[in-house]
């Protein structure tokens, strides 16, 4: 049996905002083309732990690896070009363009580094048909003219999925993406990310709170706690922990519910 791949790994990564240690002497390894959420308490440190993996912050210590790449500390623009998408936990659309202009700017930022871009009609043709085809799979297409703040906020949450979609990349971080949504919104945004993981061949990373989803959807699950992972496993595992149970699921989620 060949090893699986490791798509992203980080070794002893730490953050510290003044005496702070918001995330700490986190190693991680995700494997390609899995679903993995990280879980925690408010202030647990996962959208600081995103932030290193995407580039947003530069880590106080330790090393990013992706695809054995040492990234640490490198810039947004690398992340994206390696293949990294992120979302973040605010709805991070420009409200008064069109549902298609906010997903062909996306897609554009592939192809932004090419300064014959807008004399290219062949290249100006492969965005136009990316965007309808990311339009069509977030399951927009008849709203796709209409202007982003006309949508309701789980369409919004959808164009959000959509505009990360759009330069195709092969590592999504989701952070919170039901959050706010009604909920009997959640099931159809969380199929749809299935469906982009497993029909993509893609890595998901998410941060959720909703353990009901969590629990379904997950592969692995890494259980953050005061800025330190407290546990890896599967979704049965995480459920059975004693230790996750008292300092985070205690209440959140009944095995036996
Ligand atoms: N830029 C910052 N400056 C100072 N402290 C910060 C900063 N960002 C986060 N923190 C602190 O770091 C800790 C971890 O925050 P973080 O936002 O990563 O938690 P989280 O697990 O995402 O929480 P939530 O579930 O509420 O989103 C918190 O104590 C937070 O107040
Ligand atoms: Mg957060």
């Amino acid at each position: 049996m060949t090893a699986p791949e490791i798509i992203i790994e980080t070794q002893n990564l730490s953050k510290h905002f003044g005496g702070l240690a918001a995330v700490d002497d986190v190693s991680i390894k995700i494997e390609a083309g899995t679903l993995h959420a990280i879980i925690g308490p408010n202030g647990a440190g996962k959208t600081t732990f995103f932030n290193l993996l995407s580039g947003n912050l530069k880590p106080t210590a330790g090393r990013v690896f992706y695809k054995g790449q040492d990234l640490t500390g490198k810039p947004i623009y690398r992340m994206i070009h390696m293949g990294i998408g992120r979302s973040f936990q605010i709805t991070n659309i420009f409200p008064n363009l069109t549902v298609y202009e906010n997903i062909r700017l996306a897609s554009q930022a592939m192809e932004n580094k090419n300064f014959h871009f807008l004399m290219d009609t062949s290249k100006i043709e492969n965005v136009e048909e990316r965007t309808a085809q990311v339009v069509e799979k977030v399951g927009l297409t008849s709203q796709a003219l209409l202007p982003a703040r006309a949508l309701s906020h789980g369409d919004q949450r959808k164009l959000e999925l959509g505009m990360i979609l759009a330069p195709d990349p092969e590592l999504l971080l989701l952070d919170e993406p039901t959050a706010g949504m009604a909920t009997d919104q959640v099931p159809e945004l969380i199929t749809l990310i299935q469906e982009v993981q497993q029909s993509g061949l893609k890595t998901v990373i998410l941060v959720e709170h909703n353990m009901n989803v969590v629990m379904k959807v997950s592969d692995r699950i890494t259980v953050m706690h005061q800025g330190k992972v407290l546990a890896e496993g599967t979704p049965g595992e995480i459920a059975s922990n004693q230790e996750v149970q008292t300092a985070y699921l205690g209440g959140l989620y009944d095995l036996n519910a």
